[in-house]
């Protein structure tokens, strides 16, 4: 029989990536967003799923096999995560968390996300991934920094990232939403096949872009102006992480799983390249 999957967060970096390869497989897919067009397309019912109102998500999440289920950078994703997993607890989940997961205290607030799902899944695992290359084209993160001000300001005190490419978590997220009897009760930490610090990853573009991209270094609490406290608090925490070394650990994940190896950051910039030139300036 043909399963039924919810991709949340379906417009997102891995969410897209996910739902267009359950459509190529033949899956039903609700693609869901708190902005969906309204549309189906032929495979992808675009459902609303908007983590600030329940009753889109117990609609979307009613009747489907699996969901592909990304938090939100909420202070009550815990109880929200809970709240969408028992709405359908017979559903698999496969869970985007982040690595090194494992390391935090249990009340901590990304384990916390994690057993609101561990505990009450029928069927689950856990994907905890590196930083994703896809942050470099971004816009919400680093894309405009790097094409218009030829910077890359990342406070990692120097530490390397295991980066990992989106569409190698997506392969992995859909290799366990088709297999979830292999996968269930496991945690798997997703990264790329190297680690990368961020001085290297500016030298990388400046070499290809051929003109110089800086990398800078701050101290994290002078990146963190503005921000509400819990956002400021989060970021605080991931830089932390960061710079003790919690997001360079190697992980053999995406060759055993998908069987070939993850995309490195080379690949990566060496086929974005356009991202990151200037516009050209509009005629007279
Ligand atoms: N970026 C990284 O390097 C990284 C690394 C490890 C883990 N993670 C985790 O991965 C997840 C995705 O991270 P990202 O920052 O890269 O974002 P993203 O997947 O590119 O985009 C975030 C998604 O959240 C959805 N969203 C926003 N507001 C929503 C709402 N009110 N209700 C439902 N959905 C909403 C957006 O979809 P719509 O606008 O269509 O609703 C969008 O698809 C986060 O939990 C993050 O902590 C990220």
């Amino acid at each position: 029989m043909t399963r039924t999957v919810l991709v949340t967060g379906a417009r997102g970096k891995t969410g897209r990536e996910v739902a267009a390869r359950l459509r190529r497989s033949g899956v039903l897919v609700r693609a869901g967003s708190s902005q969906p067009a309204g549309t189906t397309t032929a495979g992808t019912a675009q459902v609303r799923f908007d983590w600030h109102d329940p009753a889109t998500w117990r609609e979307a999440v009613a009747g489907v096999d699996a969901i592909y289920l990304m938090r939100p950078d909420l202070p009550a994703a815990p109880e929200l995560v809970a709240g969408a997993v028992e709405a359908n607890p017979d559903a698999q989940v496969v869970l985007l968390s982040e690595q090194g997961a494992e390391t935090l205290s249990p009340d901590h607030w990304v384990r916390r996300v994690e057993d609101a799902v561990v505990t009450r899944a029928a069927s689950w695992t856990l994907l905890r991934p590196s930083w994703f290359h896809q942050v470099l084209t971004d816009p919400r993160f680093y894309r405009d920094a790097i094409r218009d001000d030829r910077v890359l300001s990342l406070p990692s005190g120097g530490a390397p990232i295991a980066w990992v490419d989106a569409r190698d978590i997506a392969d992995v997220a859909v290799a366990v939403l088709r297999a979830p009897e292999d996968h269930h009760g496991r945690a798997y930490t997703i990264t790329g096949p190297e680690p990368v610090p961020v001085a290297s990853v500016a030298r990388e573009l400046s070499a290809r872009l051929g003109h110089r991209v800086r990398a800078e270094d701050p101290a994290p609490e002078d990146t963190l102006h503005g921000l509400d406290p819990w956002t400021a608090d989060l970021l605080d925490d991931l830089y932390r992480r960061v710079r003790h070394g919690g997001f360079g650990e190697l992980s053999p994940a995406v060759k055993q799983i998908t069987g070939r190896e993850p995309t490195s950051m080379g690949e990566f910039i060496g086929a974005h390249l356009d991202r990151w030139r200037a516009n050209p300036m509009p005629a007279p």
